[in-house]
């Protein structure tokens, strides 16, 4: 038996008939289409699934599409602006080499995205801890903190010169 549900996946409103044990991952990327949002262990280890619910890293491998209704989910794609350009914590994943088969990159910036929102100021140490579930299997993780890094002291800049973070 299906479900009828309404999703609101970066600002757009999607239709979806689902039985009640579809993934919200499989929703994102076989029904909607998404392939920014990538399906690696399928049990909440990889962090490769990530998207946001109201702004929260959520494994979507690990939630129901039925759940996902009455929240704003944002995936990866989300984040190019109207004119189709790169979020600035990507174009730091690409200035820092940061992303090598770039699987994983989509959970990396979207995690790193809300911690840059919540605290600018985080330490290497504090972002490798929040990235800690998020795995990786090429970059040896080093690039991917030294992009985050250089783009938490953009936020932390742009703070003091009061400009918004996109
Ligand atoms: S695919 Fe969801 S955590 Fe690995
Ligand atoms: S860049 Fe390949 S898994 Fe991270």
């Amino acid at each position: 038996m299906k479900t009828q549900i309404f999703l609101t996946v970066n600002g757009e409103q999607h239709e979806l008939w689902v039985r009640n044990d579809r993934t919200l991952l499989d929703a994102l990327h076989d029904d909607i289409g998404l392939p920014d949002v990538r399906y690696g262990c399928g049990e909440g280890v990889c962090g490769t699934c990530t998207v946001l619910a109201d702004n929260e890293p959520i494994n979507a491998c690990l939630t129901f599409a039925v759940q996902a209704q009455d929240v704003a989910i944002q995936t990866l794609s989300g984040l190019t602006n109207a004119s189709e350009e790169l979020h600035p914590l990507q174009k730091c994943f690409l200035e820092h080499g940061a992303a090598q088969c770039g699987f994983c990159t989509p959970g990396m910036v979207l995690t790193s995205k809300v911690l840059a929102q919540r605290n600018p100021s985080a330490t290497r140490q504090e972002i490798r801890y929040e990235l800690v579930g998020n795995l990786c299997r090429c970059t040896g993780y080093t690039k991917i903190v030294d992009a985050v890094e250089e783009y938490f002291g953009q936020v932390r800049e742009q703070a003091s010169t009061g400009g918004g973070d996109r």
